[in-house]
């Protein structure tokens, strides 16, 4: 994951660099797909809840209980310190947001895959005011002892890291929200609109998601200049360009002499006629 993340923000980075050479961003390209501001609502929740494979249930407000969230899967875990299940002060769980799983929402985080000590010095930062999440970690870390730090901090630790985001490569999304807990949902009305320059998250099963279970994963849609074939087939486009420089005035794909020979690439026998690039689109692949 922190590999993808990092994967996402790197190409977040060039697409905003090659944007000049894109067609216009449809609309919708204002940064709240960054800073998720809360435009919509599902239906509240009702009766008890279970999930496929778990023997438990929960009320909605049970699930919601971030001083003492559900552990649907006590048994696939190891033991627990304390203050994963059970807040105190300003303290709040740690696994009503981040999950027992460790693997968390998008709109928080997800904690596996990371050494204890990278995790204690976050806690750290926060409760210093280092690193800065006003609407929720520094005020969780600000009553959380080194102690405990450190005893949850080993416990993410020890999390296996699972397959939890599917990458997509897409131009059109489904319609978003963003509604309860800051997450992104399919809106209610349906629809489909251009993915434009952003990157968004929404669960694979928005019902399990909204029961915090650990095991129901993402789906990022990526636009296609964001993902790794996107920069692969750009830096193609670029070597190409400067080999033809010399004969070749003609840059954008379509054109039969700079797409020769390129990846993904269906070259027609005329010159001026290929109908190249993207053809291997709509590729899902998992982080491993
Ligand atoms: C109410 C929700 C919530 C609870 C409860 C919560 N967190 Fe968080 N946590 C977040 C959010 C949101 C972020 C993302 C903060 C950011 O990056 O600005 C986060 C980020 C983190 C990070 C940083 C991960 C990274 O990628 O660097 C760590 C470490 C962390 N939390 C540990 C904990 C621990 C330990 C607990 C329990 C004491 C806890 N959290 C409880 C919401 C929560």
């Amino acid at each position: 994951m922190r590999k993808l993340a990092l994967g996402i923000i790197v190409a977040a980075v060039s697409v905003l660099s090659i944007a000049a050479q894109q067609p216009a961003a449809p609309a919708g390209c204002e940064p709240s797909w960054a800073f998720p501001a809360i435009n919509g609502s599902l239906p509240a929740e009702e009766g008890p809840k279970s999930l496929p494979g778990s023997t438990k249930s929960y009320t909605p407000a049970q699930i919601d209980d971030l001083m003492n969230p559900p552990d649907w899967f006590p048994d696939e875990h190891a033991p627990a310190p304390a203050l994963v299940q059970k807040g105190h002060g300003t303290a709040m769980a740690c696994g009503a947001c981040h999950l027992m799983s460790g693997e968390g929402h998008p709109e928080s985080a997800g904690l596996t895959g990371f050494t204890a000590a990278y995790l204690m010095q976050q806690m750290a930062d926060f409760k210093s005011g280092a690193r800065k999440d006003a609407a929720r970690m520094n005020a969780i870390a600000k009553d959380v002892s080194d102690e405990e730090s450190k005893q949850v901090a080993e416990w993410f630790a020890a999390l296996k890291p699972a397959a939890w985001t599917k990458v997509v490569e897409a131009d059109t999304v489904p319609k978003t929200i963003v509604g309860q807990g800051r997450m992104r949902f399919l809106a209610p009305s349906g629809g489909t609109e251009p993915i434009g320059n952003r990157i968004i998250t929404v669960p694979q099963d928005q019902n399990r998601a909204r029961n915090r279970d650990p095991k129901s994963g993402f789906t990022a849609y990526v636009p296609w200049a964001a993902s790794p074939k996107a920069r692969r087939w750009w830096n193609q486009a670029a070597a190409e360009r400067r080999s033809h420089a010399a004969s070749v005035t003609a840059t954008r794909p379509g054109d039969w002499a700079t797409c020769r020979g390129w990846q993904d690439c269906t070259p027609s026998t005329s010159p001026g006629s290929c109908t190249c690039s993207r053809t291997a689109r709509g590729t899902a692949w998992t982080r491993s």
